[in-house]
């Protein structure tokens, strides 16, 4: 009996520890609903996705291509994060207009802000086309089946049913092994409706980012603005309201330890199914490379901007960008060592391989683990010299980004001709201003001298170009910024007036031009190529691995890489072991933010008007047991793109709003480990108790759908 009972609890930690993965909304199987289930959804599977009536996939669209947001009144009005919002934020804010320091309320429709070139992206139904995509494919050579392929998917996405108003796209999941179609809407006119100020909605900044505990109210309100038939237009003043097939209620009764959620949202890009030889790479030395280059980057930047508060607009939403990744891969090499994902893979590949053998499968699948090795090996400098590439020229160095737009223009040039050339060339002319508005050289030339310096020390030594090859760095910095012209718009509007070849003569004559040149020349002529001839080969690899998983399903559940796409994953609110003798739990409470207070800190600074509600104690209806709840965390597997992610509860209802993952746990998009992967929330009431007590936007509040379904009627 006892050893029953132990067999019994021993087989309901199996099923319960049955969590992650990213599932396709409209094929949803009986074990996810299953799963759902048993870890307390109240819901069918029809509630969440169902193509022919409203369900909860209306409410969840894509937020401006990157993020998520969800509709949560009968007016269009759109939650994501506050970091999602933030460029929006960011463009409407001028010193003496601060709105990412203060906060913007709109207090009346009228006042609400557009935002050009913004897009919100509704799934309307999904359909697996695999069958007509890979039709006459079968016994096609390499090349040949790509080509078919292609025009397959074209020829199905031209003739799949939609409205004048709708477009299709076809996705790939499973690297190839299946093709889905989705019809969607994209809505254009969206307007900014309200956003915290900085102390709240970046609560802890960088310090914070990615870890817990957590104390950040990550939230930005805007609203989907439509033609008066309801359908997506581009702006008009005249544009009315967005009514939506459905909108999320929001529960006002919180969350427990082990409460049941699902987060809907778009994941960006995961990759779950690499080999261990790709996996030790990128521990060893590719995310070790990205974080040198970063780590200077940041520095100096983080020096400016503690220091005048005009730099520190500029450079606000650049910083965020460069320190998220930074701190991610950190985190992320971090949880990979921790949990031995390496070596996990590779008993996973031992095993894979018996399988394989077993089945009789070796002629097609048994040198797929050996191939990977030969192949990553062969890849490892030309990957190196291409992260370095990416990261000191195309990213993170100003005057070698825009030196290396005009790169590019110059190749448009010699490949598609005049006509190319002056359409790009006047784009740049006209576009570059807004790089310039938030463009200062001395932080620029700060930046340039550190990263020009790492990549002539640590590119591998046959890819350093001519121009770094024996030279004094810190002579070349100064010398390049006495006397290039790509450091203001003006000059560099200068240097793109004139017939193409005068401007082609200019752009040459530049001291900072020659460099980007002579640096993109070698990447180009040495690196790309080959790169580009093993990663192609590495491809096929993992379509054909996926395709093995599949097939000899040595993996009892397999979900398809995150691509974009909309997804759904569950999970429970939960605590986690973080290390030896340390044990979080699951919910931070206004408190916390009072713990962290440091007055006048850009991180951690709190503003008085908070401090007030909290010696007062005025909470309304957001408290719990005379506590302010902020965030919480949960085992569902999320990554980027899940920004503004709603967390929905079991019936249904928002109680949260993603925005984040632990420290320990960023390692997700690689190797999932339920023991240590948490994503993390922002609690509903929170953004309630913002919009409302603090920001009195008491007419936001009145579009919403408060209810109680934990309370017995
Ligand atoms: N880590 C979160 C995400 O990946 C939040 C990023 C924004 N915050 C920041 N401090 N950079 O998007
Ligand atoms: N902050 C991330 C985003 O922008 C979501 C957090 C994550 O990567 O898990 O999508």
């Amino acid at each position: 009996m006892r050893f029953l009972k132990l067999f019994l609890l021993f087989v309901v930690v199996q099923v319960s520890a049955q969590q992650g993965g990213m599932w396709v909304p409209s094929l949803l199987s009986g074990m996810n609903e299953q799963e759902m289930k048993h870890l307390g959804m109240k819901m069918s599977a029809s509630d969440i996705y169902d193509a022919n009536k409203s369900s909860l996939k209306d409410a969840v669209p894509q937020f401006d291509g990157g993020c998520t947001s969800e509709v949560i009144s009968p007016k269009g009005l759109l939650l994501t994060n506050h970091h999602c919002g933030f460029d929006a934020i960011q463009s409407h804010s001028t010193v003496d207009h601060d709105y990412l320091t203060d906060g913007f309320w709109a207090y009346k429709m009228e006042d609400e802000l557009p935002n050009e070139g913004m897009v919100v992206t509704f799934v309307i139904k999904i359909e697996d086309v695999t069958a007509q995509v890979l039709a006459n494919t079968a016994d096609l050579p390499e090349a040949e089946k790509q080509k078919k392929i292609k025009e397959n998917i074209a020829a199905v996405s031209g003739s799949f049913p939609k409205e004048s108003w709708q477009e299709n796209s076809i996705r790939t999941f499973y690297e190839g092994n299946q093709y889905l179609l989705f019809v969607l809407e994209n809505f254009k006119d969206i307007r900014l409706v309200g956003a915290p100020p900085s102390s709240i909605g970046k609560f802890g900044s960088d310090t914070d980012n990615w870890v817990w505990p957590r104390h950040t109210g990550d939230f930005s309100l805007f609203r989907i603005y439509a033609d008066k038939n309801n359908h997506p237009a581009a702006y008009a003043k005249e544009n009315v309201p967005y009514v939506p097939k459905h909108f999320l209620p929001i529960s006002l009764d919180g969350v427990k330890e082990n409460d049941f959620n699902l987060v809907y949202g778009y994941p960006g890009r995961t990759t779950e199914y690499l080999p261990a030889v790709a996996v030790e790479q990128i521990v060893n030395t590719l995310n070790p490379a990205k974080i040198e280059v970063r780590d200077r980057a940041l520095k100096i930047e983080d020096g400016f901007m503690r220091k005048d508060n005009a730099i520190k607009i500029q450079y606000a939403s650049k910083y965020a960008s460069i320190a998220n990744y930074w701190k991610k891969w950190m985190g992320e090499s971090l949880g990979l060592k921790k949990s031995n994902a390496v070596n996990v893979k590779r008993a996973e590949e031992q095993r894979f391989n018996e399988e394989v053998a077993k089945k009789g499968k070796t002629a097609v699948y048994g040198s797929l683990i050996v191939d990977f090795e030969t192949n990553y090996k062969e890849i490892a400098p030309y990957a190196l010299a291409r992260d370095y590439f990416n990261e000191v020229v195309v990213r993170n160095t100003e005057l070698l980004s825009v030196g290396y737009k005009l790169y590019q223009l110059e190749q448009l040039y010699k490949t598609k001709g005049e006509q190319a050339f002056t359409e790009r060339k006047n784009v740049l002319y006209n576009g570059l201003g807004e790089f310039y508005k938030d463009y200062n050289k001395a932080v620029d030339e700060k930046v340039f001298g550190e990263l020009i310096d790492i990549y002539a020390r640590k590119v591998p030594a046959e890819f350093i170009p001519p121009a770094l090859t024996n030279v004094d760095t810190k002579k070349l910095t100064s010398d390049v910024y006495a006397a290039t012209q790509l450091t203001s718009y003006g000059e560099i509007q200068k240097l793109l007036t004139g017939d193409t070849q005068t401007i082609l003569n200019k752009i040459n004559n530049d001291k900072g031009y020659q460099l980007v040149k002579s640096m993109a020349d070698t990447y180009l002529n040495k690196v790309a190529p080959k790169y580009d001839e093993i990663n192609l080969r590495i491809t096929a690899l993992q379509r054909t691995y996926i395709k093995a998983l599949l097939e000899l399903k040595t993996k009892a559940r397999m979900f398809p890489d995150a691509n974009s796409t909309l997804r759904v994953t569950y999970g429970k609110v939960k605590g986690y072991k973080a290390k030896d003798a340390t044990i979080y739990e699951s919910r931070t409470y206004l408190d916390g933010v009072l713990e962290k207070y440091i007055p006048g800190d850009y991180e951690f600074d709190v503003s008085p008007k908070l401090i007030d509600l909290y010696n007062k104690k005025d909470y309304g209806p957001y408290g719990e047991g005379g506590k302010m709840p902020v965030c919480f965390i949960g085992t569902s597997h999320t990554t980027g793109g899940n920004s503004g992610s709603p967390a929905i509860d079991a019936k249904g209802n928002l109680i949260g709003l993603n925005f984040d993952r632990v420290w320990e746990g960023t390692m997700s998009d690689i190797y999932y480990d339920p023991a240590i992967c948490r994503n993390v929330m922002t609690d509903i009431r929170y953004v309630l108790f913002i919009i409302d007590k603090f920001a009195g936007a008491q007419n936001i509040i009145d579009e919403l759908k408060l209810v109680h379904p934990k309370k017995k009627r």
